[in-house]
């Protein structure tokens, strides 16, 4: 029988839709190619309708999503709504809400990308991020006090759970040993100042571990994490991390891959639904131009489909990607692709059909 999974689909804003589009006919071509049926419903939400109808994301919307089996999301962010709006009500209330407590970021530089790195070739970068997604400085914990005055007190706290810390840590160390490259786990904190998260962080890292024999491991912290992703990128495996230092670190990791064009993330709850990304945000300035590279998008359906099990799928259309890198575009890593958004599309199509992956 034809498996069949359900996606929701959340273009967004600004260039969301267009590159969710491309996304959207490269999964068709490897369901019909690997012969499985994606069943898709479309949720217009984000600023435009936040704009038009002052509703953010209604609990309706939440219980649907929680029913399917992947969520496809464009990018939020809108131009005429202040910061954080959006970004809190609807893209941290997903992951909230949907306990996606991964975050999960590849950094990968593919053959024909650019990187700033001097010398540094695809055989030096090629490390994935596990990033905490539900607590640490993002659960929101803290308030303020006078505000408006000269007295005014603002407190941000970073909230880490042993429970939190631990689910995460180990799906890292899952993660690292199915992936079997260079088996080594490193643990990006900052023991010698934050010395009560860290340390939390430390302690169940090493006592994970024991379980983990042929992982081995290694730690860091932020800062020298950000200089060795620079001179060393070479040194990494899997780097799993809090929410914050992860947010920070895997746009410097999207920086040495070619861009936020080609960086992909998954927001994944294992033992629920998990929400792809590319991990760029709207562009609003470019919207409807095809000029932006819809690859990231076309990469967080290559997660997707392995997060679902569509393991075949998913690495047809990494080798599709990886070929167009190659062969068609010009120096995505430069800014340049000599195609518009919907050709890039077209081409990763044509790969998927051709009999790649096999
Ligand atoms: C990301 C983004 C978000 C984050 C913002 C838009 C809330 O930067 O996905 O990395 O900080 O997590
Ligand atoms: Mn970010």
């Amino acid at each position: 029988m034809t498996k069949k999974y359900e996606i929701a689909v959340l273009p967004g804003d600004g260039t969301g839709p267009e590159v969710v589009d491309e996304g959207l006919k490269v999964l068709e071509a490897a369901a019909g190619k690997f012969d499985f049926q994606l069943n898709f419903s479309t949720y217009n939400i984000g600023g435009d309708h936040y704009m038009r109808t002052g509703e953010i994301l209604p609990d309706n919307i939440i219980a649907e999503l929680s029913k399917k089996d992947a969520i496809f999301l464009g990018a939020i962010g809108h131009p005429d709504v202040k910061p954080g709006i959006l970004e809190k009500g609807i893209l941290l209330s997903l992951r909230f809400a949907l306990d996606q407590y991964i975050n999960l970021r590849p950094v990968k530089l593919y053959e024909g990308v650019s990187t700033p790195l001097k010398d540094k070739t695809p055989a030096d970068i090629d490390f994935v991020v596990v990033r905490e997604n539900s607590e640490g400085l993002y659960a929101g914990a803290g308030g303020c006090l006078k505000k408006g005055t000269p007295d005014e007190v603002a407190i941000q706290e970073s909230i880490n759970t042993r429970k939190g810390v631990e689910r995460c840590i180990r799906y890292a160390f899952e993660y690292c040993r199915k992936r079997n490259k260079a088996k080594k786990l490193t643990l990006c904190g900052k023991t010698n100042v934050l010395t009560f998260a860290f340390d939390l962080w430390e302690r169940t890292f090493y006592e994970v571990a024991k379980e983990y024999p042929d992982i081995k491991t290694d730690y860091a912290h932020v800062d020298a994490i950000c200089m060795w992703m620079v001179k060393n990128p070479e040194w990494f495996d899997v780097i799993v991390t809090d929410n914050m230092f992860g947010d920070i670190i895997t746009d410097l990791g999207a920086m040495i891959q070619g861009g936020m064009g080609i960086a992909a993330g998954g927001n994944i709850n294992p033992e629920g639904v998990s929400m792809f990304e590319p991990i760029g945000g709207s562009a609003p300035k470019y919207t409807g131009l095809q000029i932006i590279n819809p690859i990231a998008a076309i990469l967080s359906t290559q997660l997707l489909l392995e997060t679902i099990g569509e393991f075949k799928a998913a690495g047809s259309i990494e080798y599709a990607v990886k070929k167009v890198l190659r062969d068609d575009l010009k120096d995505v890593g430069a800014g340049k692709m000599g195609y518009t958004t919907g050709e890039v599309g077209d081409i990763i199509v044509n790969y998927v059909k051709g009999g790649a992956g096999e």
